[in-house]
């Protein structure tokens, strides 16, 4: 899980972006979220994972690759991984591409862990560019709601006492 380390000390939030075959959406979320957060200086550790098991071990798939370099992002190193419960545990933030994927990470939830799973998107789906060809849709839909979440992030970190 690489983390963006801007400034010493330990990463202030880990993020993990979900979708079904993690080699389209989360991967590209994923990327997103790291080249941003890059850019704005924050110190974020980002991975994603599906819901599924069936491209484990896979790249992301070549179209969302090529659409994601295409505006300055590289997830061609990435690799597909399946959610597991302990992802629950090692995330402050969970983060899914659609209904379907949030519903599938809700029956994973470990009993009593309380960690936060939510759209990125807020209230919408991330249309499945793997089914609707339309990778360039996805990729605005992401970023605008990745430039959100990253606000959110920092306006929760600003008014968070420091700890020492
Ligand atoms: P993703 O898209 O969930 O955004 O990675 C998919 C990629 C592959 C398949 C389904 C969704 N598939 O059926 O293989």
């Amino acid at each position: 899980m690489p983390c963006n380390r801007v400034r010493e000390g330990v990463a202030v939030k880990r993020v993990l972006c979900v979708c079904l075959g993690n080699i389209c959406r989360s991967p590209t979320a994923e990327g997103v979220l790291r080249g941003l957060a890059d850019a704005r200086g924050l110190e974020i550790a980002v991975d994603s994972a599906g819901t599924s098991d069936w491209h484990l071990g896979n790249p992301p798939y070549g179209p969302a690759i090529r659409a994601a370099a295409g505006r300055g992002y590289d997830i061609s190193a990435q690799r597909a991984r399946q959610v597991s419960p302990a992802d629950f545990d090692r995330f402050d933030l969970i983060l899914a591409m659609d209904a379907d994927n949030l519903a599938d990470l809700e029956r994973l939830r470990p009993s009593a862990n309380t960690t936060p799973v939510a759209l990125l998107a807020g209230d919408r789906d991330v249309p499945d560019p793997y089914y609707t060809r339309d990778f360039e849709g996805a990729l605005d839909l992401i970023e605008d709601a990745v430039a959100l979440r990253l606000g959110q992030l920092q306006n929760a970190s600003a008014a968070r006492p420091k700890s020492r």
